[in-house]
């Protein structure tokens, strides 16, 4: 049977719509959910034009988990994928979803992860340490930012004539590219 993917995110959603449109065209999988943390997201957007059911789910409930973690039981979610979310995921649900919940960082963790660490912040941190790559970390999660035990990463140039932008031009192709495929190896896997 098909699993079942709920995707965290908190903004955007860029990520979100590549991940419901690659396992829309090659199956083993379908997202079901789509859970965010805050109500004005372009992310509902997408999902309303996808046809994905979306959730806002407001400060209160993700200090505790229990609201979330019936909503995914009832939705009968196996897995949990991030994409571009940017708060801690409560306790009970790295509990009840053990090794089934995954992150993706726009940088090669360890470098430029942890709290406040996120999209063009960690980009801008990478030009200004004129580093000369970057790249992506998929991970599982827990209990601490960028944290969790890597299972893939996935490395661009960084040129010393590239802005900020250019970098996250490059990290995002790269996301797209690799996050669905490393969710269905890890599906596969199940
Ligand atoms: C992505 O680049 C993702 O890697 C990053 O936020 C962006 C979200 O874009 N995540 C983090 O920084 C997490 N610490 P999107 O909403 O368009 O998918």
């Amino acid at each position: 049977m098909n699993k079942n993917i709920a995707i965290f995110a908190s903004g955007n959603g860029s990520n979100a719509e590549n991940i419901v449109r690659y396992f829309r065209e090659n199956g083993g999988a379908q997202v079901g959910l789509i859970v965010c943390n805050r109500k004005q997201a372009f992310v509902f957007e997408r999902a309303r034009k996808l046809g994905v059911p979306s959730v806002y789910m407001e400060k209160e409930a993700w200090a505790d988990g229990g609201k979330i973690l019936e909503l995914l039981r009832s939705e009968g979610v196996d897995f949990i994928v991030l994409a571009g979310f940017l708060l801690r995921v409560p306790d009970c649900l790295l509990e009840a979803y053990p090794n089934r919940i995954v992150n993706i960082h726009p940088s090669l963790l360890p470098k430029y992860g942890g709290k406040g660490m996120y999209g063009d912040r960690v980009h801008e941190a990478v030009v200004a340490a004129g580093e000369r790559e970057s790249g992506i970390t998929i991970h599982y999660i827990d209990e601490h930012f960028d944290e969790g035990t890597v299972i893939a990463q996935f490395r661009c140039p960084v040129l010393p004539t590239d802005s900020s932008a250019d970098v996250a031009a490059k990290v995002h192709a790269l996301e797209y590219s690799h996050y669905p495929q490393v969710i269905a190896g890890l599906l596969n896997e199940m």
